[in-house]
């Protein structure tokens, strides 16, 4: 039996009489890296903010370890072990990279702005901040001002302050987005490295960020899931194909 994480079952969400999110039955297994991919408007984003409660479901159910979490409030998911990554993305421009990391562990510890706190706690708190910038490969910037890192060093920042909350379940929504080739390659490279221990839930429109790291996609198309599988499996589904390319052949080849 497989060791599921996080299930929804006939999870719907409608607007108005339109339904972004309909009838979806999603199992991530834990230690998954997992995709959620499909064409614009296909739900995914509606998805994670359901999953994060940032909205409430229409109907259907969440259950994350075992317990249904389909009332919880976000502050419960977030301690329950369900951390999306730009929630807790860089909120301080111009406060240093190390900073922002420390009151990302400071977050997490729930003691916030208890900026009176001893000098020992101080400084283990540094000690857990470079840890968190060396598993990233962000040490040597650890005192630049967040604002100058270049973008994909930001989203790796992100990564590192989602890290600091301890997640078992970590959402990430388009990681890659607006990168030029080495930034990608670095951040797939250090989504495969951080998920050890861990389980990761993504968007990802990058077929080859896809099928370079995913265990398992699930394929959204108007609200329902179409297909799930490994790569090679979706990749070669016709319907997958007909959503991608409005024609049943060369789909998601194009995109290695
Ligand atoms: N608050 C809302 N009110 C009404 N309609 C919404 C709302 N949020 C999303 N939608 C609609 O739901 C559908 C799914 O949107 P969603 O953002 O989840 O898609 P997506 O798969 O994340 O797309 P993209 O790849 O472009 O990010 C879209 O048609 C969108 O317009
Ligand atoms: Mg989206």
């Amino acid at each position: 039996m497989a060791d599921v994480i996080l299930e929804t079952s006939h999870l719907t969400k409608e607007f108005k009489g339109f339904t972004a999110v309909n009838d979806v039955n999603l199992r991530v297994e834990r230690g998954h890296i997992h995709a959620l991919i499909g064409p614009n408007g296909a739900g995914k984003t509606t998805c994670f903010n359901l999953l994060t409660k940032f909205l409430e479901p229409s109907s259907g159910t969440i259950h994350f370890n075992g317990r249904d979490i389909t009332t919880a409030r976000p502050a419960q998911i977030a301690r329950q072990g369900i951390i999306r990554s730009f929630q807790i993305s860089a909120v301080f421009p111009h406060l240093s990279v190390l900073q922002n990391v420390r009151i990302g562990l400071q977050r997490g510890l729930g003691t916030s702005f208890h900026f009176w706190k001893s000098e020992t706690s101080q400084s283990r708190l540094n000690e857990r901040a470079m840890g968190l910038l060396e598993e990233v490969d962000l040490a040597k910037f650890a005192d630049t001002v967040t604002v100058d890192l270049p973008y994909g060093r930001k989203r790796a920042l992100e990564i590192a302050t989602t890290l600091a909350m301890e997640p078992e379940l970590m959402l990430l929504d388009e990681p890659t987005q607006g990168m030029g080739h080495e930034d990608v390659s670095r951040v797939t490279d250090l989504i495969k490295k951080v998920s050890a221990g861990r389980t990761i839930l993504m968007v990802e429109h990058n077929m080859s960020v896809v099928s370079g790291i995913c265990n398992k996609i699930s394929v959204l198309q108007r609200g329902a899931l179409l297909a799930e599988g490994s790569y090679e499996e979706v990749s070669r589904n016709a319907q997958v194909m007909e959503a991608y390319m409005g024609t049943a052949s060369g789909a998601l080849e194009g995109a290695h």
